[in-house]
C-alpha cells in the first residue's frame, strides 16, 4: 500500500476548503493530471498552460482519486456525487498546501535556478543526496507557478533533503516561487542569453535569476558560478539581499569548489578536484564539460547540506542524460556503428555550445564524420541572427565536419559555414528528413539539436526508424 502523504484533516486545514461527499481520510499523493493519477491521490483541478483541470475531474474520480480540489464557482458543472474539497481558487489552494508542507518539514532545502543546467543539477543532487538520506526532488522540469507548489505539496513529511528547480520566463517570476520554497541553499548554475525576447540584456536576466536570493532562509548560502560573466552582478545581488555566505564554483583553483583535472570520455567524465577544502575524485556517468561544471555546484551543496560528500560524489557515476538532452543511441549503418546524440529537447546559445562540444568529443570510426544537425534557437529577440551566426566559432573549435541547418534564422549561420562543411539547409525539419537519412555513413557521429518549436525530434525518430537503435547505457 502507498504511504500516506496527507491526512484529509491536514489537507483541508491547509487549503481552507469545505468537504463535499465522502473523501478518504488519507491522501497518498498529489496529482494535477488525471491520466497519470494513481488511486488514492488528491486531484487539484488547476488551470494549466492549455487546459482547465475541472474538465478532468470526473476522469480523476473514476480513476480512484481520493478527492478532487475544485473551485466553488465550478461546482454546478461537476458530478454531484463526487468527492470534493471546495475552495475559492484551486491554484491558491495548491500553493497553500505547498507552504504548509514547507512549514512542517525538517528537510534541508536547496533550490536551483540558472539559464541552463537546472534539471541536470537537480537530478545530480537527487542522486548525491539520496546516498545520505531520504531525498525529495522536483519531477521533470517542474519549475514554474504550478510545478514548484506541486513539488512542495508532494514532499513527504520525513524527507531529509529537498531539491527544487526554479525557472523563469520574465522578471518577478522567481520571487513568489522562492518565497514558497524558502531554501537554505540557492544555486545559480549559469546566466546566459536565453529568453532574450523578454529581456533587454543578459544583465537583466542575471537580475531576474538573482531574485532567488531574496527567498533564502536567514543564514542561507548562495552557490555561484564564479567563471560566469555575470558573477560580479550576482554577487552584488546576494549582498543586496542580505546573504552573508557565498560559495563559488568553477575551473580556477581559487574557487571553493573547483576541478584540477578532467578526463573527458565519450560516455562519462572522470574528475579530480576539491570541494570546500576536501580533495575528491568523481565520475559523472554522462559526458560533457557542462555536467562537470554543474557537478561542482552540486557537490558544494551536498557538503554544505551536511550530507556525506564522498558517497554523494560516488553516486554521480549513475547520472544519465535525460531524453532529448544528450541521450545517446547506437545506430547500425551497413553493419557498422553510428552514434546519434539526441539533444532535440530544446536549444539556446549556451546549451547549443555545450552540445557542439559534446559532438566534438564523440568518437568517430575511420572515415566517419562529426555531423551537427541544428535548428533555430527561438525567443532570442533582436540579437537572434547574430547569436546564430556566432555558432560558426564553436563548430570550428570542435572540428565538426558537416553542418545541416534547419529554420529561417539558422540561415544566418548557414551563410558563414565554409562551403566544404555544408550539408544542407531547409526551412523545416520535415524537409530535411530524406536527405539526412541518406547522408549517414558508417562510423559517423551525429548530434541533433534545436528549440522545441523547430521539431528536431522528427529527425531523431527518422534516423532511429531507418537504422534501428540500441540505447547506450552510459547516457540512456
Ligand atoms: N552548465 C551548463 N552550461 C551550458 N550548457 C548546459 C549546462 N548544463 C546543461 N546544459 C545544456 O542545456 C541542456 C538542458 O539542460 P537542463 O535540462 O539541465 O537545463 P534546464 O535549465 O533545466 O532547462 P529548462 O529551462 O528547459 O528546464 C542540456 O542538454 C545541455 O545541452
Ligand atoms: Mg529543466
Amino acid at each position: 500500500m502507498s504511504e500516506v502523504l496527507w491526512s484529509l484533516d491536514d489537507l483541508v486545514e491547509a487549503v481552507g476548503g469545505r468537504v463535499v461527499g465522502d473523501p478518504t481520510t488519507t491522501v497518498t499523493g498529489i496529482s494535477i493530471d488525471s491520466r497519470s493519477l494513481q488511486p488514492g491521490e488528491a486531484f487539484f483541478a488547476i488551470k494549466g498552460d492549455v487546459r482547465d483541470g475541472h474538465r478532468f475531474v470526473e476522469a480523476a474520480l473514476s480513476r480512484g482519486a481520493s478527492l478532487a480540489v475544485v473551485a466553488e464557482g465550478r461546482m454546478s458543472e461537476l458530478p454531484p456525487e463526487g468527492r470534493y474539497v471546495v475552495v475559492a481558487d484551486v491554484l491558491a489552494a495548491l500553493q497553500d498546501l505547498g507552504r504548509a508542507a514547507r512549514a512542517h518539514t525538517k528537510a534541508r532545502i536547496v533550490a536551483v535556478t540558472g539559464s541552463v543546467g537546472k534539471t541536470s543539477s537537480k537530478e545530480m543532487l537527487r542522486l548525491a543526496l539520496s546516498a545520505s538520506g531520504r531525498t525529495h526532488a522536483s519531477a521533470a522540469s517542474y519549475n514554474n507557478y504550478w510545478g514548484v507548489p506541486l513539488t512542495l505539496a508532494r514532499m513527504p513529511a520525513d524527507a531529509e533533503y529537498g531539491v527544487f528547480e526554479i525557472g523563469m520566463n520574465y522578471p518577478g517570476e522567481i520571487t513568489p516561487l522562492v518565497g514558497m520554497v524558502r531554501p537554505h541553499f540557492a544555486i545559480v548554475t549559469t546566466v546566459a542569453p536565453v529568453h532574450l525576447a523578454q529581456f533587454d540584456a543578459v544583465e537583466e536576466i542575471a537580475k531576474a535569476k538573482g531574485e532567488i536570493f531574496t527567498g533564502l532562509e536567514p543564514g542561507g548560502t548562495a552557490i555561484l558560478n564564479a567563471s560566469n560573466d555575470q558573477f560580479d552582478l550576482l554577487r552584488f545581488l546576494t549582498i543586496a539581499a542580505g546573504v552573508k555566505e557565498i560559495v563559488t564554483f568553477g575551473a580556477s583553483c581559487s574557487f571553493d569548489a573547483h576541478t584540477t583535472q578532467i578526463v573527458a570520455r565519450s560516455d562519462c567524465s572522470c574528475v579530480t578536484g576539491a570541494v570546500l577544502g576536501e580533495d575528491l575524485t568523481w565520475k559523472i556517468g554522462a559526458p560533457g564539460r557542462h555536467l562537470v561544471e554543474n557537478s561542482l555546484a552540486v557537490l558544494a551543496a551536498v557538503k554544505l547540506m551536511g550530507a556525506d560528500l564522498a558517497r554523494g560524489a560516488m553516486a554521480l557515476s549513475d547520472m544519465e542524460a535525460p531524453k532529448g538532452r544528450g541521450q545517446r543511441h547506437e545506430l547500425t549503418v551497413h553493419d557498422a556503428s553510428v552514434t546519434l546524440i539526441d539533444e532535440s529537447y530544446n536549444a539556446n546559445p549556451a546549451s547549443m555550445r555545450a552540445a557542439i562540444s559534446l559532438l566534438g568529443a564523440a568518437p568517430v570510426a575511420r572515415g566517419g564524420r562529426r555531423i551537427a544537425v541544428i535548428g533555430d534557437m527561438l525567443e532570442l529577440g533582436e540579437r537572434s541572427g547574430e547569436l546564430h551566426k556566432e555558432l560558426v566559432e564553436p563548430l570550428e573549435a570542435a572540428r565538426i565536419d558537416l553542418v545541416y541547418c534547419v529554420g529561417r534564422t539558422m540561415h544566418e549561420l548557414w551563410d558563414v559555414v565554409p562551403e566544404s562543411k555544408r550539408g544542407g539547409w531547409t526551412e523545416t525539419s520535415a524537409e530535411l528528413q530524406k536527405d539526412l537519412v541518406a547522408a549517414i555513413r558508417p562510423g559517423d557521429a551525429i548530434m541533433i539539436k534545436g528549440s522545441l518549436g523547430t521539431k528536431m525530434g522528427l529527425l531523431v525518430s527518422a534516423l532511429i526508424d531507418a537504422y534501428g537503435a540500441k540505447r547506450n547505457r552510459a547516457a540512456s
